[in-house]
């Protein structure tokens, strides 16, 4: 049997101004794991996928449609196959299963793909390069989010802190000292989709005030790559405070995370804004170890559904 694991992520600074061509920060997160696993089939039973979480099974190339929930593993499973050069599709069983939560700015998308990229690639022999795999999971991020940016197959593909341009090299960010996040879901389901597509509209009808937001955006993330990589995490929280008061101005908070952020900030967090796409899914807050479990009491009883501490490692530039 051969399998292939992939994290799920948090983006730390710049979601939505990333869209626009501004800097944004991401970061693995390893209690959150999808995992692919392959064994063979007797010949003649072709590429049987068994999704656990969304409790389906099919074989591939049977007349998924792009509505159907699985659509777009076959579609990562095909685009694998291309790039491997496989003509005939082999006789596999592929199961796939993931602990990242579906829809809540944590990456599940991006993590089941690149598990199944790394599982597939490894089986038929093949040893992609991060950059091979996170380009092959981005056709997936199409599918899952209309006009992503990249970041999640980018930080999940290379399961290092990342600080991420659009369309410019991928830029590992060293992180000098560690520093704890809590993660804490609102148990809002927020498709990214919308949320991005909202942004787009109100982008075009103000395009002047959405571009000095996304301006603004970019200079915390700016300072907040430099404070990570100084080791000066000091800074963090209030970066991040000031980060959700413009994603407040987009018009991607909601009365949930709002909840929330002023929960972790009332029991003695350093700092807290949503995280990704908003509108529900996941908001963090930046704590010192000793607040740790305050402040995930406070998000408890505040209507958190789930809180992760998350600590992200100390690394060195690549
Ligand atoms: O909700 P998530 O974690 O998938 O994040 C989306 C991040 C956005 O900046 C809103 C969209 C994107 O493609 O970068």
């Amino acid at each position: 049997m051969t399998s292939g694991y992939a994290s799920g992520k948090a983006i730390l600074f710049g979601e939505h101004a990333v869209v626009y061509g501004r800097p944004a920060i991401a970061v693995p997160v390893g209690k959150l794991r999808a995992l692919a696993t392959i064994e063979e089939a007797p010949p003649g039973e072709g590429l049987v996928i068994h999704a656990t979480d969304l409790g389906v099974r099919f074989r591939l190339g049977t007349a998924i449609t792009p509505e159907h929930p699985a659509f777009p593993l076959e579609a990562t499973v095909r685009h694998t196959l291309r790039k491997l050069g496989v003509e005939d599709v082999p006789d596999l069983t592929l199961r796939i299963s993931s602990t990242v939560p579906i829809a809540r700015g944590l990456g599940s998308g991006a993590a089941v793909a690149t598990a199944l990229v790394r599982a597939l690639s490894r089986h038929l022999g093949h040893d992609l390069s991060p950059l091979e795999i996170s380009q092959l999971v981005y056709q997936t991020e199409i599918i899952h989010h209309g006009t992503p940016s990249g970041i999640d197959n980018t930080v999940i593909a290379f399961e290092r802190p990342v600080y991420f341009v659009r369309d410019r090299p991928i830029q590992v960010l060293a992180v000098k000292r560690p520093f704890w996040l809590l993660i804490a879901d609102t148990g809002v389901a927020s498709p990214t989709k919308i949320a991005v597509a909202d942004v787009r509209r109100a982008w075009q009808q103000q395009p002047a005030e959405f571009e000095a937001v996304f301006d603004q955006i970019a200079a915390i993330t700016v300072q907040a790559a430099a404070a990570i990589s100084s080791g000066q995490t000091s800074a963090l929280g209030r970066l991040m405070n000031e980060n959700h008061e413009l994603l407040v101005q987009l018009g991607v908070s909601s009365p949930e995370l709002e909840r929330l952020v002023r929960a972790a900030r009332d029991a003695g967090a350093l700092g807290a804004k949503l995280c990704g796409a908003g509108r529900g899914g996941n908001m963090i807050a930046h704590v010192s170890p000793k607040q740790t479990q305050g402040v995930a009491a406070a998000l408890r009883e505040a209507g958190a559904t789930d809180v992760i501490a998350s600590r992200v490692q100390a690394t060195t530039p690549q």
